[in-house]
C-alpha cells in the first residue's frame, strides 16, 4: 500500500513540476542547499572578535561552523571556549545574522523536503513502512532486545548509505559510533561482496570509533563535526546510544543527571542531522521489565528523552529463525504498521 501511495505522489509532483517552477522560482528550489552548503562551509573567523585562537577552541568542542554557533547557548560557549557570557552573546547574535535564519513559506518547505534523502535498508518491506527508507535530516531510533537486528540494520545502511540516489544511497560516507564494541568490518565485507561493490572501497568510507564511556561518546560525536563536510559524511551511527548511560547512571537518585546528558547528547546529533542533511541512525536496547512484557511491550531505554527526540522510532522482535518483525511506532508522517525482513549471510533482505 506504501509504494502505490508513493507512485501516486510521484506522478503528481511531474503533472506540478510546471505549476511549482512558476510559483517558486527555479533558484528557490535549490535555495535551501545553497544557503547551507555556503553556511557549513563560512569561516567562523568571518564573525566578528573571533581570532584564530578562538576558532581552534570553538572547533574543538564541537562548533565548527556559522550555524553551530548560532544555535548554540551563550553559557555553553563560554564555557567552551573561555569567553565571557556576554561575548558569546554577541558572537551568537552575529553568526544568527549570518545564517539569515527566517521564515520560509511551507510550499518552499514542502519541495525541499520533496529531496530529502534516505537511505536503502535493503529490505523493500522495511523501506516501505519507512516511506520509502531511512530519512536524512531526521533521526531514527530501532530498539529491541538482544540479537534483534539492530547491529546489523547499522552495518546495511553503512554500506548502503555510499550508493547513488538512484540505489537508494547518498553518495556519502558514514561514521560509525561502536560504545558496545560490535562493529565487524568482516560483516561489511560480506555485505558489500552481496551487492556487487568493492569491500576495500566501503570499509574505507566508514569512520568507525570505539567509544568507552558517555563522555567518549559525546566528545567523539563533537569532533565527528570536523569530518562530515570533509568525508561528505551522510550517515551517523550512534550503536547503542544508550548503553553507556544506562551503565554508568544507575538508580533513580542519578536519573536526572543521565537524562540531562542524553538530552544533550540527543541535541547535538539532532543538529548534526539539521545542518549537514545526514541520516542520524540510533539503536537502543528495549529494556526486559515486567512492565514491558504485561503491558506496553515497546518501551525502551532512556525514557521520555530518547522517546520525544528522534523523529522516526522502529521497535524490532524476534521472529521465525532468520525471520524479525519491525514495528513503527512513532512517525511525524507515516502510519504505524509493521512488517517482516530477514537477516542473514547477505544483510538485510526480504523473506
Ligand atoms: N554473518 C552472518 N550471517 C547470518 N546472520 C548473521 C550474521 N551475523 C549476524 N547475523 C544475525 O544477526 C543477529 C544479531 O543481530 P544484531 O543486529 O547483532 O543484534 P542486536 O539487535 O543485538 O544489535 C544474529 O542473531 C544472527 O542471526
Ligand atoms: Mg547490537
Amino acid at each position: 500500500m506504501p509504494t502505490k501511495k508513493k507512485s501516486r505522489k510521484a506522478e503528481d509532483l511531474d503533472s506540478e513540476d510546471e505549476l511549482e517552477r512558476e510559483i517558486l522560482g527555479e533558484e528557490d528550489q535549490e535555495e535551501g542547499k545553497e544557503v547551507s552548503d555556503k553556511l557549513i562551509k563560512t569561516e567562523l573567523t568571518e564573525l566578528p572578535g573571533i581570532g584564530p585562537k578562538t576558532e581552534a577552541k570553538l572547533r574543538e568542542a564541537g562548533y565548527p561552523t556559522i550555524v553551530s554557533i548560532a544555535v548554540a547557548t551563550p553559557t555553553e560557549l563560554s564555557a567552551v571556549a573561555d569567553l565571557g557570557v556576554a561575548t558569546a552573546q554577541k558572537l551568537i547574535i552575529a553568526a544568527r545574522q549570518k545564517a539569515e535564519f527566517n521564515f520560509k513559506p511551507a510550499n518552499l518547505l514542502y519541495k525541499l523536503r520533496q529531496n530529502i534523502g534516505k537511505i536503502t535498508t535493503c529490505s523493500q518491506n522495511l523501506d516501505n513502512l519507512l516511506g520509502g527508507g531511512i530519512e536524512a535530516q531526521a533521526i531514527t531510533e530501532v530498539f529491541g532486545e538482544f540479537r534483534t537486528g539492530k547491529t546489523q540494520i547499522a552495518h546495511q545502511l553503512a554500506v548502503c548509505v555510499q550508493q547513488p540516489p538512484e540505489k537508494g544511497g547518498l553518495n556519502g560516507s558514514a561514521i560509525y559510533i561502536d560504545s558496545e564494541g560490535t562493529f565487524r568490518p568482516e560483516r561489511i565485507v560480506q555485505m558489500s561482496t552481496a551487492l556487487g561493490l568493492d569491500p576495500d572501497k566501503i570499509l574505507e568510507n566508514i569512520q568507525v570509533a570505539r567509544v568507552y564511556n558517555s563522555d567518549h561518546q559525546m566528545f567523539i560525536t563533537d569532533k565527528a563535526q570536523e569530518m562530515i563536510v570533509e568525508k561528505n559524511v551522510k550517515l551517523i551511527v550512534v550503536d547503542s546510544v544508550t548503553s553507556h548511560f544506562r551503565a554508568e547512571y544507575m538508580g533513580r537518585e542519578n536519573l536526572p543527571t543521565r537524562q540531562g546528558k542524553l538530552n544533550r547528547h540527543l541535541h547535538t546529533l539532532q543538529r548534526i542531522a539539521d545542518i549537514y542533511s545526514c541520516v542520524v541512525f540510533l539503536t537502543n536496547q528495549a529494556m526486559a521489565d515486567p512492565a514491558a512484557i504485561f503491558g506496553d511491550p515497546t518501551r525502551s531505554v532512556g525514557g521520555h528523552i530518547l522517546a520525544h527526540v528522534p523523529q522516526t522510532r522502529v521497535y524490532l522482535k524476534k521472529s521465525k529463525d532468520i525471520r524479525r518483525v519491525a514495528k513503527l511506532i512513532d512517525s511525524p508522517s507515516l502510519p504505524e504498521g509493521e512488517c517482516i525482513f530477514t537477516i542473514s549471510e547477505v544483510g538485510i533482505r526480504d523473506p
